[in-house]
């Protein structure tokens, strides 16, 4: 089994894709690992639609430039529209703590399982919070009712250099008693 710690390092955002189509078992292999997810009572307050068709994927990339960003999603092979669904929870649960308190977090978990699962089949991916909601609601034909939380853009990365982790330390992150 692959090391967890090697893995979390070696995922990366990244922006310099080839153009190259990856494979649709590939990206089912992703969701695959995405859905393994753990979620508050098990609610699995998530879905995702999966765009891989060659003449909508230049579309969503397309909503994605905002602001003079994220130009390199023109290079993706496909993305992936996350969306937080409504979270069913138990319902003594969910008379103590409002109904989707947990979700963000639990999509968060999806988005993250998704993106390692990525990685570890050496794919680039790079998780997008920058993109046109309403026209990508268009396009994909997303209910009003549906929350859009982030997109994920993934292909084959071009050989660009693993980069160092530019995080907090360890000691600013973790307190032991
Ligand atoms: C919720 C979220 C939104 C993000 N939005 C963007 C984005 O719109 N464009 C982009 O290039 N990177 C985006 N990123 C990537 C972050 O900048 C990146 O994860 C962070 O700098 C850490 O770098 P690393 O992913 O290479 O380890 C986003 C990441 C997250 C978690």
């Amino acid at each position: 089994m692959a090391d967890f710690l090697e893995l979390a390092n070696a995922r990366q955002s990244c922006r310099a894709y080839t153009g190259e189509k990856v494979a649709h078992e590939q990206l089912v292999k992703c969701v695959e690992a995405a859905r393994l997810t753990p979620s508050a009572c098990n609610s699995q307050p998530w879905s995702v639609v999966v765009v891989e068709d060659p003449k909508i994927v230049p579309q969503v990339a397309e909503t994605t430039m905002q602001l003079g960003l994220n130009a390199y999603t023109k290079d993706a092979s496909a993305f992936f529209v996350v969306i937080e669904e409504r979270a069913k929870l138990m319902p003594g649960i969910a008379k103590l703590v409002d109904g989707q308190m947990f979700a963000k977090g639990d999509v968060g978990g999806f988005v993250l399982s998704l993106t390692l699962e990525a990685a570890s089949l050496g794919l680039g991916t790079c998780i997008l919070g920058l993109f046109d909601r309403p026209k990508l609601r268009e396009l994909l034909d997303i209910p009003e009712e549906k929350s859009i939380f982030l997109v994920i853009a993934v292909g084959h990365p071009k050989k660009d250099a693993h980069r160092d982790k530019l995080r907090k330390p360890l000691e600013e992150v973790a307190r032991f008693v």
